[in-house]
């Protein structure tokens, strides 16, 4: 039986979950992390119930709740959900992918999904399906890889990496497709979602050593606003109509 690229990132992600927390929980990884978290946050309600898709360890879930909200977190890989429901008790977490969200609909006020939809086989079908499940005037924020030119060289790395047989711990290359502005807000707008905002987001690279990472940082602002095309995160948020 073939393997498909979902079950392939399925067992990617369940056989990382133990150290995931290792590369994007401490030290630079956990700076970039709360920097693209923030950004994905911008647009979001504060309260409300949230639902997080491709929640991995519960990162966000945990960030969201700590500013009011209820969260629920789905995700492909049952070992990420299960590092998810150790670090959130009290929040749901469920096994399963965006495409196919298994909530009926007009169950939350918000969607998030935070370094996943690049990963996404059909993502007009995970923005219909994040549409049918928000209330009417509910906000969707997706952060993501950008077709830019810090990412072009980025799949052609990681085979290099696989054929040489260097291991990454977190990415590897799955086909992942990087996405411009405008592909953005034409899927935001062809699955129904008015308001649409796009920004860019990071220059900090994880991989970086310590001074350059510092550096980056600090002119991160700066390039974000000014010289996007060396970001690598596009943010798009949208919302549902009221009727
Ligand atoms: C880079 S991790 C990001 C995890 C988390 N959002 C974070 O910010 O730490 C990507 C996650 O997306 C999940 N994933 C990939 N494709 C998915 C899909 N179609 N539906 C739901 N989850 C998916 C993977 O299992 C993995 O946990």
């Amino acid at each position: 039986m073939s393997t498909t690229r979902h079950d392939k990132i399925q067992h990617h992600y369940d056989s990382i979950a133990d150290v995931y927390d290792h590369h994007y929980d401490h030290h630079r990884g956990r700076r970039y992390h709360t920097h693209v978290s923030s950004q994905l946050m911008h647009p979001l309600p504060r309260g409300g119930r949230l639902l997080d898709i491709g929640c991995g360890t519960g990162l966000f879930v945990e960030k969201y709740i700590k500013i009011g909200g209820t969260a629920v977190g789905l995700d492909i890989s049952g070992k990420m959900i299960s590092r998810a429901q150790h670090r959130c008790p009290t929040s749901d977490f469920i096994v399963g992918t965006g495409e196919k969200i298994p909530f009926s609909e007009n169950s939350f006020e918000a969607i998030s999904s935070l370094l996943v939809f690049s990963y996404v086989k059909d993502p007009q079908a995970m923005l219909r399906e994040s549409y049918r499940v928000l209330k009417p005037g509910g906000v969707i924020s997706i952060c993501t890889l950008g077709k830019k030119l810090l990412t072009r060289g980025i799949p052609a790395i990681y085979q290099l990496g696989e054929k040489m047989k260097i291991p990454h711990l977190v990415m590897k290359d799955f086909g992942e497709h990087y996405y411009d502005k405008d592909e953005m807000i034409s899927l935001f707008s062809q699955a129904g979602f008015l308001d649409v905002g796009v920004s860019w987001c990071s220059f900090a690279h994880i991989d970086m050593i310590d001074p350059l990472f510092n550096f980056a940082q600090k002119v991160e602002p700066f390039v974000e606003k000014r010289v996007p095309q060396l970001a690598y995160n596009i943010c798009v948020s949208g919302r549902k109509p009221v009727d």
